[in-house]
């Protein structure tokens, strides 16, 4: 099929992903408009997403050991700043040492707004609103002679690239640091799948919600005609690729329009459109990733409640 001339990324990404023949799918990325960020910051709190949490305690019980590892003056970087609630233990502790300079990056204005008033009081704080990779350049670039920048990628934001495209994307990060410059890189670990499956199937329906917003942003953003009610949400684990998968699934055989797309589909009943990977990692396979984009795992932080790690690498 050729692709017609469409105004937005947007509309092209959901024509390629719902247009073509066999699997129909959504980038994972575009789950996070303004309302399917506040329904993720709602996951987070939930029972059963230990993620967050774990991702939280690992950084209040180890930030000191992290930082003795990273002597010399020091420059925080994130990628994707969330609110900042995480950050904060890393720059509490920093700011015994130096006076800090923390730079956030993130193509939400909003959420880079929200953690500019959180971590305000301990950083000065230097919001950089664009892509990971351009960002980072930017904050490299404006490095003095002598500081290390340490990069802080949490959340297991690194679980929904897949295999090869996170290895791709470790290494432009690579490309944008120098020799003992360091990544924080936080990893969901495989645990049993029942616990998976409630983390992302949870009963009161918010990563449901979550999910099916996703076709509420077609609708509003793309003129599309998604009766959410006809679709369902679907989470499943598939033990040997270590992922668990998300679907919304279509309750009935129905015909949607998205016109701004360029497209008008028909769907079987039980049809999918795949719409996140979040891939779980075994400790000992985070070493060899590292040094295939140019880092060495220096230290692993694994938590006790929850299985995560938090890998501190360096630039090689
Ligand atoms: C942002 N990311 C790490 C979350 C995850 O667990 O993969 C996104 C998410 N999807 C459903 N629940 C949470």
């Amino acid at each position: 099929m050729i692709a017609p001339a469409l105004d937005s990324e947007f509309a092209r990404d959901v024509w390629a992903g719902l247009g073509r023949d066999g699997q129909k799918t959504l980038p994972c990325r575009y789950l996070y408009d303004s309302v399917g960020s506040a329904l993720f910051e709602a996951i987070t709190n939930l029972p059963e997403y230990g993620l967050t949490r774990a991702d939280a305690r690992i950084l209040h019980k180890h930030a000191g050991t992290l930082l003795d590892r990273l002597p010399g003056p020091l420059l925080v970087a994130e990628l994707g700043s969330g609110t900042g609630a995480k950050t904060s233990a890393i720059l509490q502790r920093l700011r015994l040492r130096q006076a800090v300079t923390y730079y956030p990056i993130d193509v939400s204005g909003a959420a880079l707004a929200s953690c500019a008033q959180c971590l305000g009081p301990l950083a000065e704080v230097v919001p950089v609103e664009s892509s990971y990779l351009e960002g980072l350049r930017v904050v490299a670039a404006r490095r003095a002679p002598g500081e290390t920048l340490l990069v802080l990628f949490l959340g297991s934001t690194i679980g929904n690239f897949e295999p090869a495209a996170a290895l791709d994307f470790l290494g432009s990060v690579r490309l944008c640091l120098m020799n003992g410059d360091a990544v924080l890189l936080g990893t969901d670990l495989v645990k049993p799948v029942e616990q998976l499956l409630a983390a992302y199937d949870d009963p009161a329906g918010v990563t449901a919600a979550f999910n099916l917003n996703l076709l509420g942003r077609v609708n509003r953003e793309l003129g599309g005609d998604f009766n959410l009610r006809r679709f369902t949400h679907l989470a499943r684990y598939r033990q040997h690729e270590q992922r668990i998968e998300m679907y919304l699934r279509s309750r009935v055989p129905q015909c949607v329009r998205i016109p701004a797309a360029g497209l008008t589909l028909g769907f079987a009943a039980g049809e999918t459109i795949w719409t996140e990977s979040s891939y779980k990692f075994r400790p000992d396979q985070i070493s060899g990733k590292a040094a295939a984009a140019g880092f060495r795992l220096v230290d692993q932080w694994i938590d006790a409640e929850w299985p995560f790690a938090e890998n501190l690498l360096v630039a090689i």
